[in-house]
């Protein structure tokens, strides 16, 4: 089989393929074809050296493909079942701690980015219903963030207002949740053409964060305060979000696309009330919930391109253009 390796980490040219053995599965794992896997900004910063891993690392925290193969003890998967990874592989329920956040895919373990895998039957979940792979490979990583951060952390009550930054794939899910979720959305690009796109998804209003330089004093003269903020850019935006966001609200820190400090006025955060939270993606249990309210509200993944096995490094350069809106995705069918 066909796999990928970071060797020396440090651009885009050290992401080589490599043949490797299929393996047997033990007791306890399962044996995974990988049919198709989607990028994040996480990925590139391990595939260029932004996040050093282990020499000969495995990248692509996102995979979806079957169960070809079931080990001794497995009762939770047969073969031929349609089934997803997770970012944290160890963090099945409950609280994140030091011990189940460790592992990461395709960053302090071996990731998606090869034909096969063996992996253990507690490190995966279903895919939607009617979902391809290359649909499902957008969700474990992007989908799981919004969801966690709206529906989660943010308890999201349908009336409540949203915003989100930026028309990369994590977003565009937390734009679909919320809508699904009877909320009222507000939406940045740096396009005009893109708040066009937004707006055909359910956007309710939209800025232009480039055109617009004090867009955050906007949004909260246009909304009178935003109850669930998403930031995407942490030193470009966080100073943005803390004006947009409402009295008591949420903001979720979820990204660093602008830099990864930012400066706070401080008064401003106490006397709005405003509850400041980090995360990352979330657990097995989350993400079996979210697959639940997927396959209820039918929502499809928006894919802006696909690219083939053979053309990761290809579709990690079209990434850093930023000229998509929401997920790009690599198919492994040859
Ligand atoms: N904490 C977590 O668990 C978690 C999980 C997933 C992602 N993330 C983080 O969230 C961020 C977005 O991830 P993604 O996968 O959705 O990325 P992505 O698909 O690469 O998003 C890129 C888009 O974000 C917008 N953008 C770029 N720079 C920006 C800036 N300085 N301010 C505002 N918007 C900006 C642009 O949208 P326009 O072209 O419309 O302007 C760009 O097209 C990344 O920092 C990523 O590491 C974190």
């Amino acid at each position: 089989m066909q796999c990928y390796q970071v060797k020396k980490t440090g651009g885009l040219d050290n992401l080589i393929i490599v043949d490797s053995k299929v393996l047997e599965p033990l007791a306890g794992q399962v044996l995974v074809r990988w049919r198709a896997s989607s990028l994040n900004y996480h990925d590139y910063m391990v595939a260029v050296g932004g996040i050093p891993c282990e020499d000969g690392r495995v990248p692509m925290s996102d995979g979806a493909g079957e169960v070809v193969a079931v080990g001794k003890g497995v009762t939770t998967w047969k073969t031929g079942d349609r089934v997803m990874s997770l970012f944290f592989p160890n963090w099945l329920n409950g609280k994140p701690t030091v011990t189940n956040s460790a592992m990461v895919s395709g960053d302090t373990t071996d990731g998606y980015a090869r034909e096969y895998s063996c992996i253990g039957a507690h490190a995966l979940t279903p895919m939607p219903v009617d979902y391809s792979f290359t649909q499902a490979a957008t969700l474990p990583c992007a989908a799981l963030t919004a969801w966690r951060a709206l529906m989660v952390e943010g308890n999201l009550q349908a009336g409540d207002s949203v915003l989100i930054q930026g028309t990369g794939g994590k977003s565009i899910f937390a734009l679909q949740i919320a809508k699904a979720a009877g909320a009222y959305v507000y939406a940045t690009s740096s396009s005009d053409e893109k708040l066009e796109q937004l707006k055909t998804l359910g956007a309710d209003e939209v800025v232009n964060y480039r055109s617009d330089e004090k867009w955050g004093r906007t949004l909260w003269k246009q909304s009178g305060g935003i109850d669930h903020v998403l930031d995407v850019g942490a030193e470009t935006t966080l100073k943005h979000s803390v004006e947009a966001v409402a009295m008591g609200g949420n903001i979720s820190l979820i990204g660093v696309l602008g830099g990864v400090t930012a400066k706070l006025v401080m008064p401003t955060l106490f006397f709005k009330h405003v509850k400041l939270s980090g995360l990352a993606v979330g657990s097995r249990y989350m993400q079996e919930k979210m697959v639940s309210a997927i396959n209820v509200n039918n929502i499809k993944p928006v894919i802006d391109k696909t690219f083939a096995f053979t053309e990761l490094k290809q579709a990690f350069e079209y990434q850093t253009t930023g000229a998509h809106f929401g997920k790009i995705v690599v198919n492994y069918d040859h």
